[in-house]
């Protein structure tokens, strides 16, 4: 998605600034840009490229042009095609103040229309653009003070973003506002960061100033001055951030995504007993007390893609383990449907990001019906943290790969322990299985690890390159196992981009049997219960009398399966609901082989960004 990165202070600031925009560049983005209030001649310069950041770098090589006031920009195309023209930052129609603007001006054609009528000239197909003319129109044209046009902007503003601008009239200001988008300001000495994530700056200062929601900030070299939507002067305390959220290194792996893969037992590990060692305070993070959650009747999860699939296979652990009915909304739809208030009920919000506009949205729907709210994300610093009333943590380290790895299967690990612990609470298990869940998940964790070395070379070496003719997938399941399918359909449409699509086994002869030759895989994840076996059992056999060509994870046991499979994946037994867990790092690795062979940009697919901060 679109990052925004600024500089204010004593220093040169262009490195700062591409540097800041490296960190951010693992979210996606097809343009980047620059702008500065040049030191020399004292006038604002703008650079933008399409494609990588390289090509800014490039072009800004045979430019000295450099400041103590900037912005940067990568654009993940919305409004308007992936060109220079349309990427940011933007100028006014005098080219002496810039933009950059993370978000969606959703009333930008009314206030555009407005602008032209005053003989702003537009250049560019964005939203965005409206920005530079609002302030040119308020600043240059009426001639008002700066912190009142940036107030009369932002009521006029509908939608979400984040905002930046410069300009060489004030060389020592830097105005920036947000609403719905996140922005946050690097407090350093004699000098000031600014970006839509700490990322940008953490290397340069940990202490950092999150920006509250509908506020905008006056920012200087020394400090700034911020205020509510109204003008009224906010005073918020700044945060110390863990500066180890700084991205790793790939080391010796080809991408991200596999070294992301080979980390999961650690993390799974790591996330668990983070969650032990915080046990006896949770009520401190749970957001609700011990007798509310003695109280619970029932739980709803809120996500997105792979942080949605999660809960949907979380809500058998609640289900089967605390008796909780439980269910699992896409964040994305969540707000169009009509809201039903409930007694004794907890929304848990899931996002490895905690920055994904759908979520942020459907929690604050949820808030504004006065329920209570917990955060599972792996981003303490994260907006959704901020904003629901508990929050826990994954402990998955920063996952830079597109492709969510091991930001899933410590979802899973950290939901499968909440329910283990939301049980023992409601006293409907002893403490000695609530301990006895942890080791399952131990347990769990390495024979993930084991499954993976077991089958790498024969996935890498002779699956990945038969299957690379095939264009279509369909991947079934039953139970658990089928949102687990769901996962592993999207896992290999985003990076391998080869159509997948996952079905509840049941549904196959609903309708999509019609699909099955030999020219079309089937997958099949098994299930250890033995009902549920059988009637896997029966659809693998419907597949097959159609020539359908099978490939199966299942048990060793699972005999009648295993014989009626093109390819077998054996995984060991693990408790029925973790069987999910244990299948996660070959059902990752074999899509990652997929994508490989075909050559494709694993870590950054095309058209798609880590974080999705627009709706
Ligand atoms: O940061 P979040 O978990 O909220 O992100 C939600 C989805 O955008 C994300 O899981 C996406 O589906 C992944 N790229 C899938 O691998």
């Amino acid at each position: 998605m679109c990052s925004v990165v600024g500089y204010i202070g004593k220093n040169k600031s262009r490195d700062t600034v591409l540097d800041g925009l490296t960190r951010l560049e693992y979210r996606g983005y097809d343009s980047a840009g620059f702008a500065c209030i040049d030191s020399e001649t004292k006038h604002l310069v703008v650079a933008k490229k399409i494609g990588q950041l390289s090509n800014l770098k490039q072009s800004l090589k045979n430019q000295s042009s450099d400041g103590f006031l900037s912005l940067g920009h990568t654009r993940w195309a919305t409004h308007g095609a992936a060109t220079e023209q349309n990427a940011h930052p933007h100028v006014d129609c005098t080219s002496s103040l810039a933009v950059v603007h993370n978000g969606i001006i959703e009333n930008h054609t009314s206030l555009k229309k407005i602008l032209e009528h005053e003989d702003h000239a537009f250049k560019t197909e964005t939203d965005s653009e409206v920005l530079a003319h609002l302030f040119e129109q308020y600043t240059i044209d009426e001639k008002m003070p700066p912190l009142q046009a940036m107030q009369k902007m932002v009521e006029q503003l509908e939608g979400a973003y984040a905002f930046c601008i410069i300009s060489e009239h004030y060389p020592d200001s830097l105005f920036i506002a947000r609403k719905g988008s996140p922005l946050c300001i690097g407090l350093g000495e004699g000098e000031m960061f600014v970006g839509s994530d700490p990322l940008a700056f953490t290397d340069k200062t940990n202490r950092v100033l999150f920006l509250p929601e509908k506020s905008y900030a006056l920012v200087h070299k020394d400090g700034y001055a911020l205020y509510d939507f109204s003008g009224n002067v906010l005073s918020v305390q700044s945060q110390i951030v863990d500066t180890s959220w700084i991205a790793g290194e790939k080391g010796d792996h080809e991408h991200y995504m596999l070294k992301e893969i080979y980390e999961q037992k650690h993390a799974i590990d790591k996330t668990v007993r983070f969650f032990q060692s915080i046990h006896t305070t949770i009520f401190d993070y749970l957001g609700i007390t011990q007798e509310e959650l003695q109280n619970l009747e029932s739980i709803t999860f809120l996500g997105c893609g792979t942080s949605a699939h999660a809960g949907k296979l979380a809500q058998f652990f609640f289900e089967q383990k605390a008796g909780i009915q439980t269910r699992c909304e896409l964040a994305s739809e969540f707000r169009h449907k009509t809201f039903f208030k409930q007694k004794n009920h907890l929304y848990i919000a899931i996002s490895q990001s905690g920055e994904t506009a759908d979520t942020l949205e459907a929690i604050r729907l949820v808030q504004e019906h006065g329920q209570a709210t917990l955060a599972l994300t792996n981003v303490a610093s994260s907006t959704l943290v901020r904003e629901c009333d508990g929050f826990l943590l994954t402990q998955a380290g920063p996952e830079i790969a597109v492709a969510s790895t091991k930001a899933f299967s410590t979802q899973l690990a950290a939901l499968y322990w909440l329910a283990h612990c939301v049980a023992y609470h409601k006293k409907s298990i002893s403490h000695k299985q609530f301990q006895e869940s942890e080791t399952e998940l131990f347990t769990t964790a390495e024979i993930l690890e084991n499954v993976i070395e077991q089958y790498k070379h024969e996935i890498m070496m002779d699956c990945a390159p038969f299957y690379k003719k095939y264009k279509e997938f369909i991947f079934i399941g039953r139970h658990n196992s089928f949102p687990f399918a769901e996962e592993a359909a999207l896992k290999l449409k985003e990076i391998s981009y080869v159509f997948a699509q996952a079905y509840p086994a049941g549904e196959l002869k609903h309708g999509p049997l019609a699909l099955v030759d030999e020219f079309l895989p089937v997958v099949i994840f098994s299930h250890p219960d033995p009902v549920i076996y059988q009637k896997l059992l029966s659809n693998a056999q419907e597949i097959k009398a159609r020539k359908g060509h099978i490939i199966v994870f299942a048990l060793e046991h699972q005999k009648e399966l295993l014989s009626l499979a093109h390819r077998a994946f054996i995984i060991p037994a693990v408790p029925s609901l973790l069987f999910p867990l244990a299948m996660t790092g070959i059902m990752q690795f074999f899509c990652y082989a997929l994508a490989k062979v075909s050559g494709h940009a694993i870590d950054k697919p095309r058209n798609l960004a880590k974080s999705v901060t627009v709706e």
